[in-house]
């Protein structure tokens, strides 16, 4: 399994690509296409924000799980997008969860107008309706695939949402109300297109347990987006953690033998809410021009700092991670002193929730930094002193051994350590 270990964006779609030729399955267990993950492959450059990154390997088969929330109009582009580039996606490379809850044209409009209304007090939301749609999952009222695939329960279904979001739509956010017929007409639409690939996905991922052909559990977002071990309410609304991908996918704990958790080498975050270790200055400049810091999703500059080993500590207990994946390693040459969050001025751990952790101050160690370009450096004894120490300093701070260190955006520029990644 592999989840963020951060805020999100910490790279996990590479780590995936990595591991994806080893096993016959990738799948997806929470979130949505508020996800946005960036591949170059043979310097080709392709976002993928709802279809499993194992997509662009020749023999993965990728499930979309029942923990997803899924937008038909944004997979079938996607499917349409990967197809055009002479990817193959039919229904023996691509599932999708009966079970999974449908993302409706009013769960866009109420995230959009919501935070439109919370002014400065918004969560900073991709827009992409995933809250909405969770809340009516776990509601009981939601739409999922299977009803989406059965005509008389999508109208009777479009019928009831619509009449009863435009009342909150125009009512409490003066926005525009939406036409029923229409969104019915291009739900219909979508189905047709969607359910070749609609199927239940449980039996298939036991089948593979049991024959032992492999499963990458590909996480998105990261620890501290997640809605209970977050920085709530600054979070996205699924279980990002580890545990989540047995609800996400109907596979239980014991079939899990490894998590990795992927960290970047400093930190980043998108949205709002506290980050103790943020650097507003020309050095955050710096890591957001060099690290390429903008959202996949919606193009905003992601928030830059230093890395922080508390958190990073507090994502491996809740994900109970085997290993760390280390990215942009080659992002901090050239900073001159690096500083090391490593914990909190007169605070025991991780405070829970955004109004204590805006409080907190971080306590720094100091460590020598490097200017040696590390693009592409493929062995550990290649990297210069300093670097390994930092590496290093990192896997005792958070008592997890870092099992890959990514230097660069490409497939092959990483230095493997250990772990699922050795052999
Ligand atoms: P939502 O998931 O669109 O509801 O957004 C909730 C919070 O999660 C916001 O701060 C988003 O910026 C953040 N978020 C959601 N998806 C991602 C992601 O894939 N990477 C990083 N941040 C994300």
């Amino acid at each position: 399994m592999v989840v963020g270990a951060q805020r999100g964006d910490e790279g996990k779609v590479k780590v995936v690509d990595l591991l994806a030729h080893k096993l016959r399955h990738v799948a997806r267990f929470q979130g949505g296409n508020n996800a946005g993950h960036t591949l170059v492959v043979n310097g080709v450059k392709t976002i993928l924000h709802l279809i499993p990154s194992g997509i662009l390997q020749a023999g993965c088969v990728n499930v979309i799980g029942n923990g997803v929330v899924v937008d038909p109009g944004v997979l079938v582009h996607e499917i349409d997008g990967l197809v055009a580039n002479g990817v193959r996606v039919d229904p023996e490379r691509l599932v999708v969860s009966t079970e999974a809850h449908v993302i409706l044209p009013w769960h866009k409009a109420l995230d959009v107008a919501r935070e439109r209304a919370a002014g400065a007090g918004k969560i900073g939301t991709t827009g992409r309706g995933i809250g909405p749609a969770y809340e009516d999952k776990v509601g009981r009222r939601g739409l999922r695939v299977a009803d989406l695939l059965d005509t008389a329960a999508l109208a009777r279904h479009v019928e009831q949402g619509v009449a009863e979001a435009n009342r909150c739509l125009v009512r409490d956010y003066g926005a525009e109300p939406l036409v029923g017929e229409a969104v019915l007409g291009e739900l219909i639409a979508l189905a047709v297109r969607l359910r070749p690939y609609a199927r239940s996905t449980v039996r298939m991922l036991h089948d593979a347990v049991r024959a032992r052909t492999g499963i990458l559990f590909e996480g998105a977002q990261g620890t501290f987006l997640d809605v209970d071990h977050g920085t709530s309410p600054f979070v996205t609304s699924s279980n990002t953690v580890a545990g989540g991908a047995c609800a996400g996918s109907g596979v239980g704990p014991t079939a899990i033998d490894e998590v990795v958790g992927i960290a970047k080498a400093y930190c980043t975050r998108v949205g709002s809410g506290p980050v103790p270790t943020e650097l507003t200055d020309a050095l955050g400049e710096r890591l957001r021009a060099v690290g390429h810091e903008y959202g996949a999703t919606t193009g905003r500059p992601r928030r830059c700092g230093w890395f922080d080993a508390a958190m990073v500590q507090h994502a491996a207990m809740v994900n109970g991670l085997t290993g760390i994946a280390l990215t942009k390693l080659d992002v901090l040459s050239g900073m001159g002193e690096l500083r090391v969050g490593v914990g909190y001025e007169g605070l025991d751990g991780v405070p829970a929730g955004a109004a204590a952790l805006e409080a907190a101050r971080p306590i720094y160690e100091v460590l020598p930094g490097w200017d040696e370009d590390l693009t592409g450096v493929s062995s550990w004894d290649a990297l210069p002193v300093n670097a390994r120490r930092y590496v290093e300093r990192i896997e005792a701070l958070t008592g997890v051994p870092v099992v890959l260190v990514g230097t660069g955006a490409g497939r092959d520029e990483v230095i493997v350590r250990g772990g699922v990644f050795a052999g």
